[in-house]
């Protein structure tokens, strides 16, 4: 039974154990995202502004949509309500690190004579992390922009990924770059935000994709970042996951995964660890021990 959220005072209207059950459920379901009890409260006040923007009458009327399949707007706007996009340009700056020395750096010989390095942010969110890693390419590499080397970002967020190819951001977000990157890659934009350089942007596409659907994909990749997105899917989904990268991570290809994540399941056998929340696929000849 739905409690109606009346439009004057939806801080007094509660969401129903049985609503909460429906929209956990699809949440799992749908996106592999888990949802908190104790993020109910949370939960709610987004649904109520969700209400208003789409102009539905009550929460019931909003999940019987979604649930028959026709709530097309209805399922795309749920999506913020359900994630964080929390992030920031080199967050857990050890892994930037670790990618340029572990990952670039013994192949710049072969990157200049025309080899090929993919890498993907996986749950980019508004592209930090995609621009945290051109920045860190462009450092070691000048000339990465006219060499073969692409940077596939995608989030299930069609809204965030909007914002994301803009590639402009408050001032404040640029303390987070280092110095020397910061003065040659981004430039004024308003009078409180700056734009990324072309260099940057250029070596990024931008997707929207479902970690728990279908990925039209082909790789290999040579890096995969993906962090502070399992954190939020159960056990099972995380386990799923972490074998599906392992599937598509070049020889010695490195996974790197948030702070609070652990590769978990059969992937255990498949990706060793190489440091702090960074993982690297281990060879066939290592994994049967000859
Ligand atoms: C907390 S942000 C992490 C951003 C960045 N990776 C970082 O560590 O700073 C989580 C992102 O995962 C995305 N996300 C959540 N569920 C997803 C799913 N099922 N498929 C793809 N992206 C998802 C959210 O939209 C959000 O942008």
């Amino acid at each position: 039974m739905t409690l109606l959220a009346p439009r004057d005072s939806p801080a007094e209207a509660l969401l129903s154990d049985a609503d909460f059950a429906r929209i956990a459920e699809y949440s799992r379901r749908e996106f592999g995202l888990f949802q908190q009890e104790n993020k109910r409260q949370l939960l709610h006040s987004r649904l109520l502004r969700l209400l208003a923007d789409l102009d539905c009458p009550d929460i019931a009327t909003f999940l019987d949509r979604l649930e028959s399949g026709v709530g097309g707007p209805e399922r795309e706007a749920l999506i913020p309500a359900l994630t964080t996009n929390v992030t920031s340009f080199f967050r857990e700056a050890h892994h930037f690190r670790q990618f340029s020395d572990g990952v670039l750096h013994p192949r710049l010989g072969d990157l200049r004579r025309g080899g090929r390095l993919r890498i993907w942010s996986a749950g980019c969110s508004e592209g930090q992390e995609p621009c945290s890693i051109a920045m860190t390419v462009l450092d070691l590499l000048p000339e990465a922009p006219r060499l073969n080397i692409r940077i596939l970002a995608t989030d299930i967020d069609a809204k965030i990924l909007a914002r994301a190819r803009i590639g402009r951001y408050p001032v404040a977000e640029a303390q987070s770059i280092p110095a020397t990157l910061r003065a040659a890659f981004s430039r004024p934009a308003g009078a409180d935000h700056f734009a990324l350089d072309e260099r940057v942007t250029g070596m990024i596409r931008f997707a929207a994709l479902n970690l728990v659907e279908s990925w039209p994909l082909r790789g290999p990749f040579d890096a995969i970042f993906c962090r502070n997105v399992a954190i939020y899917f159960d056990k099972p989904t995380q386990a799923r996951l972490w074998s599906r990268f392992a599937e598509l991570l070049a020889p010695g290809g490195m996974l790197f995964i948030g702070h609070s994540e652990r590769v978990s399941g059969p992937a255990a056998g498949l990706l060793s660890s190489a440091g702090i929340t960074a993982y690297q696929l281990t060879s066939a000849a290592e994994r049967t021990g000859s």
